[in-house]
C-alpha cells in the first residue's frame, strides 16, 4: 500500500495528542510529512511543545514540528484550560522536549510542502482552529490545487456547542478562518461533536489502553484520566469524547464512519450564535454541497484501531 501523505495541524490538548500517538504509529500507512501547530486549547508555545512531546514518546525523531499563528485572525483568542489543564495535557509529566523545532513559519511549511507537490496531493488533517489553513489559503491560492482532501474536526449539529449553547470550540476561536477553509473548494470531510460524541472514552476503554504496556498507551490513558473528569461531569456521560482521534482514524479506516455530502456555512456575524456552523444536512437551500459531513460511528471499531495502532509501539 501507498503511504498516505499527511500534514497534521494541531493544539494539543489530549485528545490531539493521543490522535498524534495514533497516527505516528501506522508507519506503514501515513507518510507525516511535518506536524504544525496553532494556539487553541492552550497558547502555542505550549501547543508546539505538546506536539514536540508527542514525538518524542513515539519515539518518531524524524518528525519536524513547526509553529505556527498565535492568535486567531480577528478575534481575541479564547483557550480551555478548563478543559485539559494548564498545560494543555495535563495527566502527563511535563520535560523539555527533544523533538526537532522547524525553523520555518507552520503557515510557510504548508505553503511549501503543497507548492511541491508533483504526483500525490496531501491530506491536510485538522485538529484545532483553521486559522493556519485559512492564512496559507490567503497567501498562496494556487495551493489548493496540491491538496487531496481536508479531514477536520471542527463544527455540530444535532449536539448543539460545546463551548457556547450553539458553536464547537473549533470553529468559535476562529470562525473567520474556519469560514475561508470550508468556502475553499477544497474536498473537506468534517468529524463534528455529533461524530466525536459518539466515541466515549470510557473506564473501560482507558484500562485496556494502560494494559497495553507501552509508553504511548499509559500515556494515553493517563492524559484521558484527567480529561475525563470535566467532560463527565459536563455531559454526565460514561467517558469524555474522543474528538480529534476520530480524522486519524478516518484516514485509516473510512468505513467506521458515515457521511453525507451536504453545505456547511459558518456564523460570522452573530453575537449570541458566532462560530455555529449551519448544516444542510436535509438540503432544504440551494446551497451547494461542500462537506462531507460524518453522522455515525462505529465506536468499538473505533477503540480496536486506536488500540492496535498503540499496541505497534514497543513495550517499555
Ligand atoms: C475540539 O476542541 C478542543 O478542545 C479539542 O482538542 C478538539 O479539537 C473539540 O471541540
Ligand atoms: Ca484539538
Amino acid at each position: 500500500m501507498e503511504k498516505l501523505p499527511i500534514i497534521i495541524d494541531c493544539d494539543p490538548g489530549q485528545d490531539d495528542a493521543i490522535a498524534l500517538l495514533l497516527a505516528m504509529s501506522c508507519t506503514d500507512e501515513l507518510d507525516i510529512l511535518g506536524i504544525t501547530t496553532v494556539a487553541g486549547n492552550v497558547q502555542l508555545d505550549l501547543t508546539t511543545r505538546n506536539a514536540r512531546l508527542m514525538c518524542d514518546i513515539a519515539g518518531r525523531d524524524d518528525i519536524v514540528v513547526y509553529a505556527g499563528c498565535e492568535k486567531p485572525l480577528e478575534r481575541q483568542l479564547v483557550t480551555a484550560e478548563k478543559v485539559h489543564g494548564k498545560t494543555g495535557i495535563d495527566g502527563i509529566p511535563i520535560v523539555e522536549p527533544r523533538a526537532m523545532l522547524g525553523q520555518a513559519h507552520a503557515v510557510d511549511f504548508i505553503i511549501e510542502a503543497l507548492l511541491g507537490v508533483t504526483d500525490a496531493p496531501i491530506t491536510l488533517v485538522l485538529m484545532g482552529p483553521l486559522t493556519n489553513i485559512a492564512t496559507a489559503f490567503a497567501k498562496e491560492p494556487a495551493i489548493r490545487n496540491g491538496v487531496a482532501e481536508v479531514v477536520l474536526m471542527g463544527g455540530a449539529m444535532r449536539e448543539g456547542g460545546n463551548i457556547s449553547p450553539s458553536a464547537e470550540f473549533n470553529i468559535l476561536v476562529d470562525p473567520q478562518a474556519a469560514d475561508r477553509v470550508f468556502r475553499s473548494g477544497v474536498p473537506i470531510t468534517v468529524m463534528g461533536l455529533d461524530a466525536t460524541h459518539q466515541v466515549l472514552s470510557t473506564k473501560e476503554r482507558r484500562d485496556r489502553l494502560r494494559a497495553i504496556g507501552s509508553e504511548p498507551g499509559r500515556a494515553a490513558a493517563a492524559m484521558l484520566d484527567f480529561y475525563n473528569k470535566f467532560d463527565s461531569a459536563k455531559y454526565g456521560s460514561n467517558g469524555a469524547p474522543l474528538h480529534d482521534p476520530c480524522t486519524v482514524a478516518y484516514l485509516l479506516k473510512p468505513e467506521l464512519f458515515q457521511g453525507k455530502r451536504c453545505n456547511l456555512s459558518v456564523e460570522t456575524q452573530s453575537e449570541l450564535t458566532i462560530g455555529h456552523t449551519s448544516v444542510d444536512f436535509w438540503h432544504v437551500t440551494d446551497r451547494p454541497p461542500n462537506v462531507n459531513w460524518i453522522h455515525t460511528v462505529d465506536a468499538n471499531g473505533f477503540y480496536d484501531l486506536l488500540f492496535e495502532g498503540l499496541s505497534r509501539y514497543g513495550n517499555a
